[in-house]
């Protein structure tokens, strides 16, 4: 499934998805998995908002139904219309673990300055 995005988002930062390696370090892995669509700071560009959908993980909305346990479903399964996929056996279960504890976690979105 990753390979079918990335054919339909060629020549996008969608495509830049790297290996996990063996990182447990929740902010590594989210910028090495998932900032590619989210952005670094959970918050995606507006063209990936557009053309793909990608959901702001740092808009008030999304955040307060998240729960560690929500963020690990989505992790594992993807999103039902395909379009963020699912990362089951591309990462560990612990990987899985620390970036859905950080990803729903208070020092996700920093305090504003
Ligand atoms: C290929 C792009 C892509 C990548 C990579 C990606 N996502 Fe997503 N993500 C999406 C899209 C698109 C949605 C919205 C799906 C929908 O419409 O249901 C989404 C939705 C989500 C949601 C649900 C938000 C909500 O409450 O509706 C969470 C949580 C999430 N992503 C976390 C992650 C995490 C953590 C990673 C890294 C392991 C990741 N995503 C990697 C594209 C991506």
């Amino acid at each position: 499934m990753r390979h079918l995005l990335c054919a339909l988002a060629i020549a996008l930062a969608a495509c830049k998805v790297n290996a996990a390696g063996d990182s447990t370090d929740g902010r590594d892995l989210f910028a090495s998995q998932c900032s590619a669509c989210h952005g670094p700071t959970g918050r995606p560009t507006e063209m990936m908002v557009e053309r793909f959908g990608v959901k702001d993980l740092t808009a008030p909305d999304v955040r307060r139904d998240m729960t560690p346990a929500s963020v690990e479903r989505q992790i594992r399964r993807g999103s039902a219309n395909f379009k963020m996929p699912s990362f089951e056996g591309q990462l560990t279960d612990a990987q899985i673990r620390v970036l859905a504890e950080f990803v729903a976690g208070s020092t996700f979105v920093p305090p504003p300055p």
